[in-house]
């Protein structure tokens, strides 16, 4: 008994859900439910880490206990190609939208206010039914559960499945095609995404073609800047910001900024730095330059600007890069590195706000499919992809003799890390 590997997770399961459970019944927390008027998201506070940890130890271990009690054999069929074709298909033509809160629709009646045929609606809303997304209080009639309705409330979430679905979900698909044509690729336009969309552009400048696709992109974005410890605000006391320049004067440099949410917020703080938001994209800087907030409009200013080019600051005290450099390859990374170096003064900063990836024999089980995901999402859209602590210092001195790079350490509570690296010159 005492090596049983599946009762070790039964019993563990059981202690951790119990330390969950007393926790919500001793702060009055409501319980995990997916009734259409319970909680959105999983009710413990993310700073709550004990906790946080109990839950998580839950999750990792049921993974394995199921896994376990399928055995090889059903374990792998178990994985089903189309788990992802009803949020695909809910989120592309609104079904969420279309379900009063609280109240019921039939299938008929949702099929004519979609537009969709009803057998085939029926058929992808009941897979999504058995995963929790809708429900079907009696025969040929729909409502709402938390899952659905979360996707009915929360534009930016289902902004981000639709992105996942329609744009990474086809990426994905593409990738063993793209391995087989273009073997060792360090090309971002050689990708599973170029190829699921016929073009040898990478992901930006394809979108930049295309407005549409580039809004999509960029509220994807604006839900994954929203996740619990990637908010723009976890990035204020990451790194001593207050100590930049002179008598604490000073500029910062947020290329690849998209909206500069994060430039926005340490504006906010730091009254005496001044910040340029730099993006490829001209639509998405036009369209930040309106809805910045009037009040920082003389210290936070917008350009148009390709990292692969020479950098027009010169002189900045810093250069920012948040969530960049993981999406490029190295010969890519490198590139955009140089195209510092002639704005560069002695003693400037390149400040990365990226993920480090733990050595192999470091990542915890617990992680390690987000950590590898998350990595082979990067290679899928651009032949990118998340570094270790020595591939980042192995870059900055591929790129130049002249950059110092100094590490760093992870911003608490967030997955990204801050990592710095100092201009010594020529
Ligand atoms: C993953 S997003 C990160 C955005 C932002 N730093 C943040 O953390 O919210 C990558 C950004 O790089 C921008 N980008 C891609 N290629 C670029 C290029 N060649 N020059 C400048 N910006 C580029 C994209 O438009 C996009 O806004």
């Amino acid at each position: 008994m005492d090596d049983s590997r599946i009762l070790e997770l039964g019993v563990r399961i059981g202690r951790n859900t119990a330390k969950v459970n007393d926790y919500l019944a001793t702060n009055n927390l409501p319980q995990p439910s997916f009734d259409v008027d319970g909680p959105s998201q999983f009710p413990i506070p993310h700073d709550e880490s004990e906790i946080s940890a109990a839950r998580q130890a839950v999750l990792h271990d049921c993974l394995e206990l199921r896994a376990l009690m399928l055995g090889p054999r059903e374990y792998l069929t178990s994985f089903q190609h189309n788990e992802l074709v009803g949020q695909q298909v809910i989120t592309r033509f609104k079904l969420a939208e279309a379900v009063p809160i609280g109240g019921e629709v039939t299938f008929t009646e949702l099929a004519a206010i979609s537009g969709l045929h009803e057998v085939h609606l029926r058929k992808i809303l009941r897979l999504a039914i058995a995963q929790h997304i809708f429900c079907e209080p009696r025969p040929g009639v729909v409502a709402h559960s938390a899952v659905s309705r979360l996707i009915a409330e929360n534009k930016v979430l289902a902004d981000w499945l639709r992105y996942s679905t329609d744009d990474l979900w086809h990426a994905a698909y593409h990738m063993g095609d793209a391995m087989a044509r273009y073997p060792g690729s360090e090309e971002p336009g050689e990708t599973g995404f170029a190829l699921s969309n016929k073009t040898n552009k990478d992901m930006f400048r394809f979108f930049a073609e295309k407005p549409e696709r580039s809004l999509r992109f960029a509220a994807a974005m604006r839900f994954f800047t929203q996740r619990p410890g990637l908010e723009p605000e976890r990035v204020i006391d990451g790194y001593p910001w207050d100590k930049i320049g002179i008598d604490g004067l000073g500029t910062v440099v947020d290329v690849g900024g998209s909206h500069g949410r994060v430039s926005i917020e340490l504006a906010r703080r730091f009254s005496s730095l001044n910040f340029v938001v730099q993006d490829l994209d001209e639509q998405v800087i036009r369209d930040a330059e309106r809805q910045r907030p009037g009040e920082l409009a003389d210290r936070v200013s917008y350009m148009v600007h390709d990292f692969f080019t020479e950098q027009p600051i010169k002189g900045a005290d810093v250069y920012f890069f948040r969530a960049i450099l993981h999406n490029w390859s190295d010969t890519y990374a490198t590139k955009i590195l140089r195209a510092l170096i002639p704005a560069l003064k002695r003693g400037a900063k390149i400040v990365l706000n990226e993920p480090v990836v733990p050595e192999p024999d470091k990542v915890l089980p617990e992680n390690a499919l987000r950590i590898r995901a998350n990595d082979l999402v990067m290679l899928e859209l651009f032949n990118g992809g998340d570094r270790e602590m020595a591939d980042f210092e192995r870059l900055f001195a591929r790129a130049h003799s002249g950059f110092r790079f100094q590490g760093g350490s992870r911003v608490p509570g967030s997955n990204l890390w801050i990592l710095e690296a100092e201009w010594m010159g020529e």
